[in-house]
């Protein structure tokens, strides 16, 4: 792994996530408090990206099926429960999951220096 700048502070928007790249893989960054976080722009569901999604609270939303991942984490908050925004009755939920289980999505440490950020992707 090699330490690779992402962003700079200045490209970075409140409540909103930055679709970035770091060595050829696609990741999404944003603010949440005072700290800048990172994870892969790959839905663990089906691989589909992220940055789409809603973006709230330090949480994203996948667009495609509504899984939600904390950005500073990864950490798997809520695992498919709609189609593009639609809600889907528990079991159906289990059909488009395809029995593929929560999952976290990979999450990067975000450094500073001055205004650039890195990860070591
Ligand atoms: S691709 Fe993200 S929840 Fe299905």
């Amino acid at each position: 792994m090699a330490k690779v700048k992402i962003a700079t502070t200045k490209d970075i928007s409140a409540n909103k996530v930055l679709k970035t790249s770091a060595n050829g893989q696609s990741v999404i960054v944003a603010k949440v408090g005072d700290k800048h976080c990172a994870i892969a722009n790959k839905c663990p569901h089906l691989g589909l990206p992220l940055a789409k999604g809603k973006f709230e609270n330090g949480v994203i939303t996948c667009p495609f099926h509504g899984s939600k991942f904390e950005i500073c984490t990864g950490k798997n908050v809520e695992w498919v429960d709609s189609v593009v925004g639609i809600p889907l009755p528990d079991f159906a939920k289990k059909i488009v999951s395809m029995g593929k289980s929560s999952t976290d999505v990979a999450s990067f440490t975000v450094t500073q220096e001055g205004e650039d950020l890195f990860i070591d992707a």
